[in-house]
């Protein structure tokens, strides 16, 4: 099955019950040849993610949760497994195919913002949108639109070093959003936030995944972004080690507890 059909598919189903499978990962491992060893950054990762559905992923530092996300989003091949979008499994797709996923149905929200420093946030933004076919006037307006729903309505003409890091975030976002797509995958998207534009960034989310069946998937340790989120993964050493309802999570502020254990 082609990718032009998934599209044409996902305009039919549009408001889709939750309960549909969306992400399927089947028995991913990401292995690496280290000076004569092995070090397992995924091993043996099974998970089904649902439409709509905000899915936050916990684990401490190294423990797989960029080289899934990296897995989910179409941008690194496992060495064992594979991963599903819809009826797509992307080990199958060609290159060009690959492109056409991330760029029509994925936004990604990079924990290092990732925009080009000689372009204005404007322009960082409609680049998105023009890649993805539009015209140069139709993808800045897009643009300004996108910019406007995180609040930098008044900071179009501004280049990344002319912006604070919140800010540059923001930009990040707003590139993420402006095509429109079907899944966000967020590293740490509120970790440089200050508290109000935090939860600003928070709202947005749960919205797109509340009103527009937007599947979200995010890395975070923020408490309040757990709380939003339906289902909350903990992955160690590379392994999924439980997967919870967030009302089932006992949320403390400085602490959270996990299959009856803290974790801070
Ligand atoms: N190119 C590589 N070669 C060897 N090992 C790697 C490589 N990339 C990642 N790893 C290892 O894979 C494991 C998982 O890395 P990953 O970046 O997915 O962790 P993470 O959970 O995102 O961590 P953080 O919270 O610090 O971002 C780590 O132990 C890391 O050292
Ligand atoms: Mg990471």
């Amino acid at each position: 099955m082609g990718v032009d059909k998934v599209k044409v598919e996902d305009k039919q189903v549009g408001q889709v019950a939750l309960g549909e499978v969306f992400i399927s990962v089947h028995g991913v491992s990401k292995i690496y040849s280290l000076r004569g060893e092995d070090v397992y950054a995924l091993d043996n990762v099974d998970l089904t993610i649902y439409r709509g559905e905000y899915l936050s992923i916990m684990g401490p530092s190294g423990s797989g949760k960029s080289t899934l996300f990296n897995v989910i989003g179409a941008l690194d091949h496992p060495t064992k497994g594979y991963a599903e979008i819809g009826p797509l499994r992307l080990t199958e797709l060609s290159s060009r195919q690959l492109a056409y996923v991330r760029c029509n149905y994925i936004g990604y929200i990079f924990q290092s913002y990732n925009l080009i420093p000689s372009l204005t946030a404007l322009k960082n933004v409609s680049l998105s949108h023009i890649l993805m076919g539009a015209t140069p006037e139709d993808s800045d307006d897009a643009a300004a639109r996108s910019l406007k729903s995180v609040g930098l309505g008044h900071r179009l003409d501004h280049r990344p070093d002319e912006l604070s890091g919140g800010q540059q975030q923001r930009v990040a976002i707003a590139r993420a959003l402006v095509n429109e797509p079907s899944i966000i995958l967020a590293d740490e998207p509120t970790g440089n936030l200050d508290l109000d534009t935090g939860e600003e960034i928070i709202r947005i989310l749960k919205r797109l995944s509340v009103e527009e069946g937007v599947t979200v998937v995010t890395a975070t340790h923020d408490h309040k972004m757990l709380k939003q989120s339906d289902r909350v993964i903990n992955i160690r050493d590379g392994q999924v080690e439980s997967i919870q309802r967030s009302d089932e999570l006992k949320i403390e502020e400085g602490t959270i507890e996990i299959g009856g254990k803290a974790v801070h």
